[in-house]
């Protein structure tokens, strides 16, 4: 089967268009997803503690440049009721996501409140930390005081595209060189990208699926692009349908990208296709996949995702934690996620891993073999 693999073939899978074909092959990733990492769908609830960002990335709503959003940073005493409020229903873990900053106070506030997480929960709530490129040190004390997973999305494997979608100061090599010093300092690696980016070719998107394998990750968060309107990206992108079926790039021409059932429909292959060559990693069906369609996570769930990803912010804090336009979820309140989603999981047949850290098998056996 592994020659079966080339990148080719990869591509190929990413540009079918027929229904049945298409359907086949999330049978396929389904099947695998049973046998190698199980029935169970695993809970992290996300914490979206802070909105303030250095960073000025082309697509993304809370980019320093936007002045729009009201900049928010949750309090440690918010954050531990948020984690706390996880333990109490049975959430196996939680991620820590934010804007990114480097400066002292940023990085000793984080450290602090991965020790108090950790304590308060006696070391049962696994902790992932989403909080962008760090130096070697940083990384180091956020794992020494808990921090054990780090998600940390390449958002394309191609330089060129990387270069187009970000300002010439953000750099491809610092991106991959994190990667691979999180890897290196025991963390369970996870990455992503997005899909249906203008400029992006199924090439790319090939190159993506054995770049996780390259850089050998333990799980996978990646969702559609979506425009924000207020970002240089989202303002310049034009949704149209892809009519020459197998062209070369993923829409037909630079600033344009597929629409929105199209985009949802090559979001949900590159499930697909990263389970049935990655196997036994986690890959969450993102929230991203909802503002495409109502039912755009249980759809990933289908195409093999096994991961799913609450939000646990404040009601009074989501509207200003918007990457993208069209989040779903906004008005909701950490109760309503978690009645909706155990709803939506229960509809496609899977059982909710509650009280467990949910680690993928691939992280479990490198562990084993250290
Ligand atoms: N569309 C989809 N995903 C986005 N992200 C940021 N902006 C957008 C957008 N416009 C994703 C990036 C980032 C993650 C936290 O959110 O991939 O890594």
């Amino acid at each position: 089967m592994a020659e079966t693999f080339s990148k080719e073939y990869i591509a190929d899978c990413l540009r079918l268009k027929d229904r049945a074909a298409i359907e086949q092959l999330f049978t396929d990733a389904y099947k695998v997803k049973l046998a190698h990492v199980g029935n169970a769908v695993y809970f992290r609830g996300i914490i979206e503690l802070s909105n303030r960002c250095r960073k000025d990335c082309l697509y993304c709503g809370i980019r320093r440049s936007n002045a729009k959003p009201r900049r928010y940073s949750m309090s440690r005493e918010e954050i531990l009721t948020a984690a706390k409020w996880a333990l109490s229903r049975g959430f196996g873990s939680i991620v820590l996501q934010s804007g990114e900053r480097n400066d002292e106070g940023f990085v000793s506030f984080i450290e602090g409140v991965i020790r108090d997480i950790r304590e308060m929960s006696g070391g049962r709530l696994g902790m992932t930390l989403s909080l962008g490129e760090q130096n070697e040190e940083t990384y180091a004390r956020w794992f020494r005081a808990g921090g054990h997973r780090y998600l940390l999305r390449i958002e394309t494997s191609s330089r060129d595209l990387y270069c187009k979608i970000h300002p010439a100061d953000h750099s491809y090599a610092e991106r991959v060189n994190c990667l691979r010093v999180l890897k290196k300092l025991g963390y369970q690696l996870g990455t992503g990208v997005m899909i249906g980016l203008p400029f992006q070719t199924y090439d790319d998107l090939a190159a993506d699926v054995e770049f996780f394998r390259e850089i050998d990750v333990d799980m996978i968060g990646m969702g559609p692009f979506i425009a924000h309107a207020d970002t240089p990206l989202g303002a310049a992108t034009v949704a149209t349908s892809d009519l020459t079926g197998r062209s070369a790039t993923v829409a037909p021409s630079d600033l344009t990208i597929p629409v929105a059932a199209e985009r949802l429909d090559l979001a949900l292959k590159m499930i697909a296709v990263t389970r049935l060559y990655l196997r036994d990693i986690n890959i969450a069906a993102t929230t991203a996949l909802q503002a495409l369609s109502p039912i755009g996570r249980e759809l990933g769930l289908k195409a093999g995702a096994n991961i799913i990803m609450p939000i646990l912010t404040e009601t009074k804090y989501r509207g200003d934690y918007k990457l993208y336009d069209n989040k779903p979820c906004l008005d909701d309140s950490a109760e309503v996620c978690q009645a909706c989603l155990e709803r939506r999981i229960k509809s496609v047949g899977h059982v909710i891993g509650y009280g467990q850290w949910g680690d993928s098998p691939h992280a479990l056996r490198q562990r084993s073999s250290r």
